[in-house]
């Protein structure tokens, strides 16, 4: 995970400012520490690099004040860390230097090789400081440039020596470039008329342009007086045309929101609207592919893998059509399945999921067709995949999915109903559901769940029962309040928490129950009832009230559309909690949005 950044300009903005905003807008990639390098190259002075690092989240203010120590600079590095090699310390923060201070680098990644690079290193008197894989990079590539290579083709040899997945930037003292590559992890570079900007990820120097390079893996991309690409393993020069971020700046701002949690549930409104709104063709298209198949896989990690649950019952609802739902780490497992003719439905927020990479290369060593469903245009999947259909639910910054697992739901269930051959149907469906979602951003609704969270928030255990299309809702919710308040939640479909789980429920365990006035209305509800018997505390969330019901969370009445209006109040319920118990709700402890290990 990690996220990383580097930046050289020749505008009047300081390297310290544009780095730490872009760390800011980075941490969802992790939080533990932090750090950032700055080249000091005022003209009657030497130039050197200055370094600041630290333990825990950016902006704290004891750090903030060293910032003036950094003062003003044309380019630099950064790092915020989701720790994999070496405990959370300050030795380990990134940046990682010589011991000379003239190279500084960031990475995010894992360098597989590192302990036999590391001897290899010593062996030549090396010296190195910290725990991390990462040292080993500092020093080979210096020692490429004190056998007196070209700057490139230092980097080249450095490169070509790493294994494993990886994405670095480097900072040098005597050239004043600054050198990136890539490879399994994400990278961008990006360009206005003065600056040059690379970084992990779109958002993290949006504020200054929309003009991008997507960087393939072996590539190499050299800031200096512009962007220079050339490709690893040739050496030669590439040239690539840009592209134009059509996200704009504000939506990846907090706002007059106090945590991007609660800014990106509301923005559901809008988002839903645009999921809906897409091309009817794409739609077609993805449907008759699926037709065609010789078998088609979703596939997905935590919420998108939840998504994909919910379009199993979808499909065999609406479509009376069977897919196949796997998680993105068990799909290696499935690939004698595969065929040249068999379809992988990839779905991915940030498309950058490592496991959903390795499952995408299994399937194409099988030559089957990838049909990715993602969030972050240019992401690795995307480049990855035959097609992409981008969901368009904008930047989601917090690391808890939520407006774009309502997308993804969306999308999903427009592929069902044009599966079906009532794609017309299904958007109608669609904006039905959509009109309501305004209701769920009354205040009287928000101070309705803030009161249950308040109730709630005390207990150890909370449970979680759907059935049918709201069995993976049932699982979202319970993700959604374990991630964000750290409660242990679990989700059941309802005839299956009587097998054992039932034993854990005590006298007032809250249990939610997801009741829409469908087929599974009756048996949920004898099921709640089971949970009450032993002194369960019932919520419903329902179009309907019941006396079975303790508390009584209202949703609209609403078919196959009911795992996004369910999902909602659950989402706001959630976000309560982690207030009322002081958690981070943009930046769980733990977690990080894009998950690049293994
Ligand atoms: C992480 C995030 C989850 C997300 C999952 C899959 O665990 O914290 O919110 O659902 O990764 O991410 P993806 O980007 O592939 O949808």
């Amino acid at each position: 995970m990690c996220g990383i950044i580097g930046f050289k300009g020749t505008s009047n903005l300081n390297a310290v400012d544009v780095i730490l905003h872009g760390l800011k807008t980075l941490e969802y990639r992790g939080y533990d520490s932090w750090g950032i390098a700055v080249l000091q190259n005022s003209p009657a002075k030497k130039p050197s690099i200055s370094v600041l690092k630290a333990v825990g989240k950016i902006g704290l203010f004891d750090d903030l004040k060293k910032k003036k120590k950094l003062g003003t600079s044309s380019m630099g590095i950064g790092h915020t860390r989701w720790a994999t090699h070496g405990a959370v310390t300050k030795t380990n923060a990134h940046p990682q230097l010589t011991a000379d201070k003239s190279i500084a680098v960031v990475h995010n990644g894992i360098v597989e090789n590192y302990q036999e690079l590391r001897s290899w290193l010593e062996e030549r008197g090396y010296k190195f400081s910290s725990q991390t894989d990462t040292e080993v990079i500092p020093h080979l590539f210096d020692y490429y440039l004190k056998k007196g290579l070209p700057e490139e083709e230092a980097a080249r040899k450095t490169f070509l020596r790493l294994k494993g997945h990886y994405a670095v930037v480097i900072l040098n003292k005597s050239s004043q470039k600054i050198l990136a590559a890539k490879n399994g992890s994400p990278l961008v570079a990006g360009f206005n008329d003065k600056d040059l900007f690379v970084a992990s990820d779109v958002p993290a120097f949006l504020k200054y342009t929309r003009k991008v390079i997507f960087l393939d893996d072996m590539e190499l991309v050299v800031l200096n007086d512009g962007i220079s690409l050339f490709d690893i393993k040739s050496g030669r020069r590439k040239r690539r045309k840009h592209d134009t971020i059509s996200w704009s700046p504000e939506q990846a701002k907090k706002g007059n929101y106090p945590h991007f949690m609660i800014k990106e549930i509301e923005e559901q409104h809008e988002s839903i609207r645009r999921a809906i709104n897409q091309d009817d063709k794409k739609i077609m298209e993805i449907a008759s592919q699926i037709k065609n198949s010789f078998g088609t896989f979703f596939v997905g990690c935590g919420s998108s893998f939840h998504a994909a649950l919910t379009a199993s019952y979808l499909f065999s609802m609406i479509a009376n059509k069977h897919i196949n739902v796997v998680l993105g780490s068990e799909f290696p497992n499935y690939i004698s399945f595969l065929k040249k003719d068999s379809l992988i439905i990839p779905i991915s927020q940030s498309g950058e999921t490592a496991d959903i990479l390795d499952a995408v290369r299994a399937a194409k060593k099988k030559k089957s067709k990838i049909y990715s469903i993602v969030n972050v245009m240019g992401s690795s999947l995307m480049r990855m995949s035959d097609h992409t259909f981008l969901m368009n639910a904008g930047p989601e910054i917090c690391v808890l999915s939520t407006k774009s697992y309502t997308s993804q739901l969306v999308v999903l269930t427009l592929l069902a109903y044009a599966s079906a051959g009532r794609l017309q149907e299904g958007k109608e469906e669609l904006l039905k559901a959509a009109r309501h979602v305004e209701d769920y951003f009354k205040p009287e609704y928000g101070a309705r769940l803030k009161k249950l969270a308040s109730r709630i928030a005390k207990y150890h255990h909370i449970f979680v029962i759907g059935r049918s299309l709201n069995y993976p809702t049932a699982l979202e919710a319970a993700l959604k309040i374990k991630e964000v308040s750290y409660i242990h939640a679990e989700g059941f479909p309802g005839g299956e928490l009587k097998h054992g789980s039932i034993a854990l429920i005590e006298k007032n365990t809250p249990c939610f129950v997801f009741a829409p006035m469908d087929e599974t209305y009756h048996e949920i509800l004898s099921n709640a009832m089971e949970i009450k018997s032993r002194g369960g505390y019932i919520i419903g969330v329902s179009p309907k009230d019941n006396k079975i019901f303790d508390f009584h969370i209202p949703v609209p009445k609403d078919h196959f559309t009911s795992p996004i209006l369910n999902i909602i109040p659950i989402q706001i319920l959630a976000y309560h909690l982690a207030v009322k118990l002081g958690r981070d709700p943009d930046k769980p402890r733990n977690l990080a949005k894009s998950v690049t290990v293994r």
